[in-house]
């Protein structure tokens, strides 16, 4: 037998098959229960989400011979009318595209023999593909049978731009919008066909190609295939798929957002250059941070994680704020909308994650006293960094984590001075105390309030009356979470 790519051998064969499209199936099963079957249908939707697929099992249904039909709904695919489409030595059903044959004297052709009676099968079955493509003229020509279809002539129209389709045709027919396929729905078909097909692949893997496919099966089927053939015979994992896409791996884009929040510019640009000499795509690239931006505003809000493209993202989610990653993705679009008139993408894209840690910058020099801007060897440290810092050091311990979380950090002279509030101010014992010194290779210490305000003085050569009270109100701003420290 020939070798079928995996999307066509798995193209369901009865309406039972077909996954995420259940309004759909259901409906066109009870009128074929029930006899009361439309003629001419419209069948909408994106891309490789069972349109045709569903257009060839109706066709098949509209003509079995086989009496369970009016019981199940389905066609038998054993009888001679199923099997003669199936085999396609049948001329009654009848599929054509109009994207190629979208002129008044193709349709006419085709039409011609509407009239006529079917040759082998009980009815005749027009599947039009892309019927949006068709000319004005084979419109009207089209429009004229649709008005009065003989009796045993029944039309599929398939489009994936139905506002294309003039409203005349639309109203004449029986109008189904397919769904892009769910994730969920996607996974559980590609569990069942790798299962079958032997396929050796990690859930983490297929939740990856479910994701990508965007809603169509048929995407999601033809990664699979990609993959496949690129690392026969051994197993397939996320970063396989990753590197066949041109995409970063899960560490690349993390360390990406590092670098940004780290405002190393110089890194990034190191980066970029690399990922772009790579020749990966950097549309993809876009794509991926928008998708990251996502997931982290999806657990910041409790959604679950089922819909997140990746898991490892989770650990950075508390790093940013909302508001942040928001302005983050106004970055990306516009990256993206730059990206199609430019042909330097690397540039945008390097201008993108700069003016991203621009957004962290900024975020820090607001910090002023009086209109006395606190000197950069003194500052808060903002919240963003504070659980950068707490992340990269690895404070695990939920414990000593929750006390840190709760204070506010300040560098000073290259040292972080954890003010921990009163509380916790002798909770913090001698081996946590070592633990983060060796971390963050000796250079933090934990003070009290006023030690905290005592060094700041002395380091922004503040001592007005004034002066001292703003820094008051800086390090005993209770309600504040710690870094985001806003100074009028
Ligand atoms: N809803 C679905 N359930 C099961 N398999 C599907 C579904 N949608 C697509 N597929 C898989 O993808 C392949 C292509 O689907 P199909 O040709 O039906 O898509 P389509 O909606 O007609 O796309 P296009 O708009 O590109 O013509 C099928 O052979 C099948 O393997
Ligand atoms: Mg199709
Ligand atoms: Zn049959």
């Amino acid at each position: 037998m020939s070798y079928k790519v995996l999307y066509r051998k798995w193209r369901p064969l009865k309406f039972s098959e077909v996954s995420g499209q259940d309004q759909i199936v259901i409906t066109l099963k009870n009128e074929l229960i029930n006899n009361r079957l439309s003629h001419a249908f419209l069948f909408c939707g994106t891309r490789g989400t069972g349109k045709t697929t569903v257009a060839r099992i109706l066709a098949r249904a509209i003509n079995c011979l086989d009496g369970d039909l009016l019981y199940t709904g389905e066609p038998c695919n054993k009888c001679q009318s199923c099997k003669s489409i199936l085999e396609s030595t049948t001329t009654d059903v009848i599929e054509i595209d109009a994207a190629s044959n979208n002129r008044v004297d193709n349709v006419r052709e085709l039409l011609d023999e509407v009239m006529y009676r079917p040759v082998s099968l009980k009815n005749r079955v027009y599947v039009i593909d892309e019927v949006h493509m068709l000319s004005s003229g084979a419109f009207n020509a089209l429009l004229k049978t649709l008005e009065e279809p003989p009796e045993n002539v029944f039309f599929i129209l398939a489009t994936t731009e139905p506002n294309k389709i003039p409203v005349t045709i639309q109203s004449r027919c029986q109008r189904f919008d397919f769904r892009r396929v769910s994730v969920p729905d996607i996974t559980k078909k590609l569990k069942h066909i790798t299962s079958s097909e032997n396929i050796m692949i990690d859930d983490n893997s297929i939740k990856l190609i479910s994701t990508l496919a965007k809603g169509s099966l048929r995407d999601a089927l033809s990664l699979l295939e990609q993959v496949r053939s690129q690392f026969s015979g051994s197993d397939i994992n996320t970063a396989k798929i990753e590197s066949i896409l041109g995409i970063l791996d899960s560490q690349e884009i993390t360390n990406l957002f590092r670098l940004i929040l780290d405002k190393d510019i110089k890194n990034l640009i190191l980066t970029i250059s690399e990922i772009y000499m790579s020749g990966k795509d950097i549309f993809l690239i876009f794509n991926q941070m928008l998708s990251y931006c996502r997931d982290i505003i999806l657990f910041k809000n409790g959604i679950a994680p089922e819909f997140i493209v990746n898991n490892k993202f989770r650990q950075q989610s508390e790093i940013f704020s909302t508001d942040l990653v928001l302005k983050f993705v106004d970055l990306i679009y516009e990256g993206l909308m730059l990206s199609r008139y430019n042909d330097n993408l690397n540039y945008v894209l390097e201008s993108v994650v700069i003016k991203m840690s621009e957004l962290i910058v900024n975020s820090q020099e607001d910090v002023s006293l009086e209109g006395v801007k606190v000197a950069a060897k003194c500052q808060p440290i903002v919240r963003e960094k504070w659980l950068g810092i707490l992340d990269e050091i690895q404070v695990t311990d939920n414990n000593l984590r929750n006390k840190l979380l709760s204070s506010r950090p300040f560098l000073i002279n290259n040292t972080v001075y954890v003010d921990v509030p009163e509380p916790f101010i002798n909770t913090i014992n001698s081996s946590e105390m070592a633990l983060l010194e060796r971390r963050l290779a000796n250079h933090c210490k934990i003070t009290t309030h006023d030690e905290l305000r005592e060094l700041i003085k002395k380091n922004t050569n503040i001592d007005s009356e004034k002066g001292s009270s703003k820094i008051n109100e800086i390090i005993s701003q209770k309600d504040k979470m710690p870094g985001i420290i806003q100074v009028h």
